[in-house]
């Protein structure tokens, strides 16, 4: 039923700073430039590739005046881009240290080779390859010495879709129960995390992406916040209303709080929490991002949902405003990227009790 990733959701301090760097240092295209339909005094922002594919949009929320978030629970931890091939990725090095990002990697583990960066605000992004030649580290060191001079985004490097999303989790057991139980998805493995040991790498997934989810688990993990540089949600894929329809029987079923099925314009959405309080989406993968905006136009200028047009003066007034108030600064400084890439490290004791939050609290 869930046909892998649709979208993941984060938060950026400044839209102007992040389209810069989604655009002319990711590569990606912005397909849709909107307000948050929960908060519409505040912008949405939508990068994808270059017609909007589901499973490739990257999309943020502009909050200047939110707090920095903390990977933890609830809060999860990065998000992986595919590329064609692997000789992209010291491309990719080559290019983004050329740009002033902070990289790590790449890396060769045993069934994937992961470069690592971080965005302006701080977002932990992956950029990877299924290691199906089985690169050894000593050649990716190799590699390394001798990375290419590239002065712009080769069509080969591009971004493709999402490979996979990580949250976190300290019961296994918990999640995997609730992804089968809730979405049919399947637990392919469990193997020791390379970055940290002690904590596990943990895949759901369905039959053609059995890992489009790997949560990192630990019994130490702390509570995370949702903040500016943080993944605010990830979206999973359904083909149509019905298929959406029967995943809100069944959380209804399983008495799992949930928003109930909102219209978003380009797709319809259903919002609930995994057992660690991240929260989740089921998106249709239509009407699609074309129904108000031809292809060639997309994302050029600002979009509202039909119900919010009477207001748009009035939106537009407070956008500058913001605007005004948080000034650009660019190239950014860019946040260091930690190594190991995925480790967590605990930083607070784990409340007690399961916070389960209802989603609108997050805006
Ligand atoms: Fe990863
Ligand atoms: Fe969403």
């Amino acid at each position: 039923m869930v046909k892998g990733l649709h979208h993941i959701t984060l938060v950026t301090s400044n839209q102007e700073v992040n389209r810069r760097f989604y655009t002319e240092v990711l590569g990606l295209r912005r397909v849709k430039y909107t307000v948050n339909q929960d908060d519409i005094f505040h912008r949405h922002l939508f990068y994808a590739d270059e017609k909007g594919t589901t499973g490739s949009a990257i999309t943020f929320f502009e909050w200047p005046e939110l707090q920095r978030g903390r990977i933890g629970l609830g809060s999860p931890h990065h998000l992986a881009y595919s590329v064609g091939k692997v000789d992209a990725l010291p491309m990719w090095k080559a290019w983004l240290m050329s740009q002033g990002v902070s990289v790590n990697g790449p890396y060769g583990r045993d069934d994937r080779v992961s470069l690592y960066l971080k965005d302006p605000d701080g977002v932990n992004i992956e950029i990877t390859h299924p290691n199906d030649g089985e690169l050894s580290q000593g050649y990716l060191e190799e590699l390394d010495k001798n990375l290419p001079t590239i002065g712009e985004i080769r069509p080969e490097m591009r971004l493709v879709k999402f490979n996979h999303a990580t949250p976190i989790a300290d019961d296994p057991n918990i999640t995997v129960k609730f992804f089968d139980k809730t979405l049919g998805l399947k637990n392919a493995f469990t193997k020791e995390n390379p970055d940290q040991p002690g904590t596990s790498i943990l895949a759901i997934g369905n039959e053609e992406q059995p890992d489009f989810l790997r949560y990192i688990t630990s019994d130490a993990a702390t509570r995370g916040l949702v903040g500016i540089g943080n993944v605010h949600h990830i979206a999973m894929a359904v083909a149509d209303d019905g298929e959406q329809l029967k995943i809100l029987k069944k959380l209804e079923e399983l008495g799992i709080r949930n928003s109930g099925i909102i219209d978003r314009f380009w797709f319809h959405s259903l919002y609930f929490r995994d057992p660690h309080g991240n929260l989740l989406e089921i998106a249709t993968k239509g009407p699609g991002y074309t129904r108000d905006e031809p292809l060639e136009k997309l994302g050029m200028s600002l979009i509202l949902p039909p119900w919010e047009e009477s207001r748009r003066n009035e939106i537009e007034k407070f956008l500058n405003e913001t605007d005004n108030k948080n000034p650009i600064r660019w190239p950014p400084a860019y946040p260091s990227i930690r190594s190991p890439p995925e480790s967590i490290i605990p930083s607070e004791k784990v409340p007690e009790e399961r916070v389960v939050m209802d989603w609108r609290r997050q805006v």
